[in-house]
């Protein structure tokens, strides 16, 4: 007995996706390598989109989608299918009525997985971060991509040992590069049966852009985080370079406390630093912080007009007059006494 519990998704755009020139070439470029009949795979660091762009691309493949996430605990079954559970059969013999007989007779049931039912039925299949699975379990792989052949497992049943890949069955990988914790590396063999697309953070009307449509903030607002955040990413100061993640955090917790980068009394300050220095260490280590604060002060004090005023250990370094506070609204002027009451590491 064959069963299938496999949530299969409706391919439909993202919402709030954006669809940038950059991203806009990518798709294109991945779309036509599908086109020829080759699996694709994005490889990048954290927060360069590559899970968003495969939603993306499978949503204008236009074929139902399966996504599997690779877990270190994987086995090939979790990818195939396995024997599920079972039924018992009881039968009491009482030919002897002194005597209870009793025989039990166990039932597996086979279970279809992601990836069985969507070589099956030609569905697109998904499979994020991959390398975090272990080799092994994605050897299966090896066939489907090259031979189109699935080699089922001898407790499946049916007739054939192997099933066929329906031929509009695509697959898209993400993954992260290698020395990041927890990831295997991945299978020359099964690298090699694929396109690898390798991404790098966002350009800056990417970032821009997407860090609008997260936070539905200003424009220029928007502008004054995106440069923060690709200011601590250039300064090659980091263990891990801020994200575009780092600009949406920001974004949205202005918007929600209905604040401006130029107008937060000190707060937007307070929230770059605890975003930024915890994002970009792994340990959180107090000296690798300290350093990221000091660099993301710097660079918010840049951004929002402000000549370095630093308050360090209580003392005010330099002191200054007036900033200048840019807002969605326009270009105001407040004293620097107003705006620095938390501006403290
Ligand atoms: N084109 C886009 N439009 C809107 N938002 C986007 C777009 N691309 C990425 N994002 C947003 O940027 C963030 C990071 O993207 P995503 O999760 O796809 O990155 P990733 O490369 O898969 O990261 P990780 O390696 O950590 O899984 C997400 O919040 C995502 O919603
Ligand atoms: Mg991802």
């Amino acid at each position: 007995m064959i069963d299938e519990m496999t949530t299969v998704l409706e391919p439909s755009a993202l919402p709030d996706f954006v669809e940038t020139e950059y991203i806009k070439d990518i798709t294109k470029r991945a779309l036509s390598y599908i086109k020829a009949g080759f699996p694709v795979h994005f490889r990048g660091p954290s927060g360069t989109g590559k899970t968003t762009l495969a939603m993306h691309l499978a949503s204008k493949i236009k074929r139902p989608v399966v996504v599997i996430h690779g877990d270190e605990e994987f086995t090939t079954s979790d990818l195939v299918g396995g024997e599920y559970g079972y039924r018992i059969r009881k039968v009491v013999d009482r030919f002897i009525s002194r005597v209870l007989k009793t025989e039990e007779d166990m039932v597996k049931r086979w279970v279809d997985n992601r990836l069985t039912v969507a070589c099956k039925y030609g569905f697109t299949m998904i499979y994020d971060e991959f390398t975090r699975s272990r080799p092994e379990a994605n050897n299966i792989l090896l066939s489907i991509l090259q031979e189109k052949m699935m080699d089922l497992p001898v407790g499946r049943g049916g007739e054939e040992p192997y099933l066929r890949v329906d031929p509009d069955f695509t697959a898209i990988f993400t993954s992260n590069p290698e020395e990041y914790a927890g990831v295997h590396r991945s299978q020359d063999a099964l690298r090699d049966r694929m396109i690898t697309m390798d991404l790098d953070h966002f350009d800056y009307d990417t970032e821009l852009a997407v860090t609008r449509a997260k936070s539905k903030l200003s424009k220029p607002d928007a502008e004054v985080i995106v440069n923060v955040v690709r200011g601590l990413r250039e300064s090659g100061k980091c263990e891990f370079a801020p994200t575009v993640r780092g600009c949406i955090m920001i974004a949205k917790t202005l918007k929600v406390q209905n604040l401006t980068p130029g107008k937060s009394d000190g707060k937007f300050m307070q929230i770059c630093q605890d975003i930024l220095a915890s994002e970009t260490s792994r340990v959180g280590s107090k000296t690798n912080q300290s350093r990221v604060k000091e660099i993301v002060r710097e660079l918010v004090a840049k951004e929002i007009g402000m000549k370095r005023t630093i308050h360090v250990g209580g003392k005010t370094a330099e002191g200054v007059g007036m900033i200048k506070a840019v807002d969605g609204a326009g270009v105001e002027e407040k004293k620097e006494s107003e705006n620095l009451a938390a501006v403290t590491s």
